[in-house]
């Protein structure tokens, strides 16, 4: 039975009943769950005694014109999917709990943050960052799962976590796919049947990269272009960025080195917009 914690007050006196040695496990989300957040709560499971999730649309990281009033958010279907993945209780905030009238503090991680998504999308990691944190302060779990589909995202909370000293250990869990490659997202349910088709080619550009490199190609532009090329098999797709990086800094680099690379990808399909990527080399 998942315990639902409706405000800060139910989950601190959650928290402050747990033993002094229990591993709490904490895999945060924005609902609308799928496979992909289903296997970071298989994941928290294995790695602590007991799993939380939260569940908070967050008005901070959805900038003026994106779509935080369309969110999805089927939370009876979520809290069903919850149970059945043995998660022991879930934190279910409201807006004005979380932000009470005149909160005026925020996180800027100022390096990390800045490319791709985050030039593409101002004001998102600020929101990510300032309320992950917040998360973290109330949930004091020991370990904190994210899904690397959100690579920057994830490069964005492990440098805050080092930087200021925050006791919780990131694990980043591996990307789920749609068996045409399309990996699972919470905004797919948004896409046209045409988009729909068309979206595995996102998928598809970065395994043409990947098989590129593989052949001995090292020039960022080069393999960008391949990318680019795949993209452009489909006018539905109007692609936002499709970028060889830096897979630790996320900084912009001429060729892909011992240290591998990120390639990361981000297109609107209609009002839609998917991101996607694959690591390379190095660690890839
Ligand atoms: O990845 C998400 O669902 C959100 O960005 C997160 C980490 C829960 C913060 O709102």
């Amino acid at each position: 039975m998942t315990l639902i914690l409706r405000d800060k007050a139910a989950l601190r006196t959650w928290r402050a009943g747990l033993g002094a040695n229990t591993r709490v496990g904490f895999v945060p989300t924005m609902g609308a769950l799928h496979d992909g957040h289903i296997s970071l709560m298989a994941q928290a499971r294995e790695a602590a005694d007991v799993v939380i999730a939260s569940i908070f649309v967050n008005p901070l990281q959805f900038g003026p014109n994106e779509d935080l009033s369309r969110y999805p958010r089927p939370i009876e279907a979520d809290i069903a999917k919850l149970e059945v993945a043995g998660v022991d209780a879930l934190f279910l905030p409201s807006v004005d709990d979380m932000y009470p009238p005149g909160a005026s503090t925020f996180v800027d991680e100022e390096m990390v943050s800045l490319p791709l998504c985050g030039a593409e999308r101002p004001g998102h990691f600020r929101g990510v960052a300032t309320v992950v944190l917040k998360l973290f302060n109330l949930v004091q779990a020991q370990v904190a799962f994210f899904g690397q589909k959100d690579a920057q995202q994830c490069a964005v909370i492990e440098r805050m976590v080092r930087d200021l000293d925050v006791p919780v250990e990131i694990r980043r869990g591996a990307i789920v796919r749609e068996a045409d490659g399309l990996a699972l997202s919470s905004r797919n349910v948004y896409l046209s049947p045409e988009d729909r088709a068309a979206a595995p080619l996102i998928h598809q550009s970065l395994r043409a990269v990947e098989a590129a490199f593989e052949g001995g190609e090292r020039d960022a532009a080069k393999l960008e272009q391949i990318g680019r090329n795949v993209l452009a098999q489909s006018d539905r797709i109007r692609v936002q960025y499709w970028d060889v990086r830096d897979p630790e800094s996320l900084g912009a680099i001429a060729s892909v080195g011992a240290r591998g690379a990120l390639l990361a990808v981000a297109a609107h399909l209609g009002t839609t917009r998917l991101i996607d990527n694959l690591l390379i080399g190095g660690r890839g």
